[in-house]
């Protein structure tokens, strides 16, 4: 088989993320420390495929490009192909046809994570050579998501989010194609949403007589584009993490799987991991619990925060009670304080959720 190149779509709206997506790209949202988009490129690179797009949007793309830079310190060439609006994941694929032209490729979704990465769905796809691979994996809620009905391991029907599921075999947020795909993504009519839908695309594939595969996953899967399956990304991440110490501890207990990066002081504080603690965060009288990940130069003074992610310069001082479940963006401020009248008093962004109990 010819090269193969990748195509990451890291473009969207990310309606389900905000408001973090009001100002930032959903797929620089860090899980364990790491921007999700990196996990992606990273898959790529360990499956041989060092040449990939990356679709990016007209708000966050500079953002985007910014992060990744030119890939070379992921063993990568990258190139950014701008998405003016996000008419849907085949629209994607059309605006990346110059760049792909007639190489077969994989299609990895921006904000998708794999535990064990993607090698062998390249290898199988390189080996029996299909017009498209798609990739499956059991789900409790197949109605929520694109589901396969196969016939051995080809594909014959794709329904998005079925009444009626035909099987519990979700397609993950990875494809293999072959050029043929773009013939087929022209053909299609925008779904009731608006959107040039990949499920359209690949069944249209499926009923041009072409052979579309499947392939099973069998590693977790998970679909960061809200908010409580960035928090399960994150856990599950961190539960594969290791320790290690480079930070400093004063008066401080961290136990089992934690990382403190260089930079960060701790001082009489209880860290129960898995966790990260990013460079140069000061944590000072507090507890921070399982699976919380940390962000750099975040200040955490008389607080208990667990199964959370603070990004970089967060501010949480002296809460009432334990913080958790939350994502908190870049530079938020979080504090109770003793002035009176007893009241709340918030700068809040557009469309944040804030729940007191
Ligand atoms: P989705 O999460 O399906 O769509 P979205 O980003 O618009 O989010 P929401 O539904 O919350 O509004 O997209 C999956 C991935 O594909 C994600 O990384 C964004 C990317 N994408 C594009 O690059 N172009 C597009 O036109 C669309 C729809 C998505």
């Amino acid at each position: 088989m010819e090269k193969l190149k990748g195509l990451i779509l890291s473009g969207g709206a990310g309606t389900r993320l905000r408001p973090i997506t009001h100002t930032s790209a959903k797929q620089l949202v860090p899980v364990a420390n790491k921007p999700v988009l990196f996990y992606g490129i990273e898959a790529l690179v360990a499956a041989g495929v060092g040449e990939i797009g990356i679709i990016i949007a007209p708000e966050t793309g500079a953002e985007i490009e910014a992060a990744v830079g030119d890939g070379s310190r992921f063993g990568a060439a990258i190139t950014f192909i701008g998405q003016d609006e996000p008419k849907g994941l085949a629209h994607a694929v059309l605006t990346a046809e110059d760049y792909l032209g007639s190489d077969p490729f994989v299609m990895y979704l921006g904000d998708n994570l794999l535990r064990d990465g993607i090698t062998e769905l390249v290898q199988a796809f390189r080996s029996s050579e299909p017009d498209a691979m798609i990739l499956l994996t059991s789900v409790l809620h197949p109605e929520h998501y694109g589901v396969a009905e196969l016939d051995g391991d080809r594909i014959v029907r794709l329904i998005e989010k079925p009444v009626d599921p035909p099987s519990d075999l979700a397609l993950v947020g990875v494809y293999m194609f072959t050029s043929k795909v773009f013939a087929a993504a022209k053909a299609i009519q925008p779904s009731p949403r608006g959107e040039l839908e990949i499920t359209d695309t690949i069944q249209r594939m499926v009923d041009d007589g072409l052979r579309v595969d499947s392939h099973r996953v069998k590693g977790w899967w998970k679909d960061t584009g809200q908010l409580a399956d960035m928090l399960e990304a994150n856990r599950l991440v961190l539960e594969e993490g290791s320790r290690r110490i480079d930070g400093e501890l004063i008066d401080s207990t961290v136990e089992g799987r934690v990382v403190v990066e260089p930079g960060a002081v701790l001082e009489r504080t209880t860290v129960r991991g898995p966790a990260v603690i990013g460079a140069g965060a000061r944590i000072t009288n507090s507890y921070i619990g399982p699976y919380t990940a940390v962000g750099e130069d975040v200040v955490i003074e008389a607080s208990e925060v667990e199964h959370s992610i603070l990004l970089a310069g967060c501010e949480v001082r002296d809460l009432p009670s334990r913080l958790e479940a939350s994502l908190l963006g870049r530079e938020v401020k979080l504090a109770r304080s003793d002035r009176l009248p007893k009241t709340l008093r918030m700068i809040v962004g557009d469309r944040s959720e804030i729940t007191l109990a």
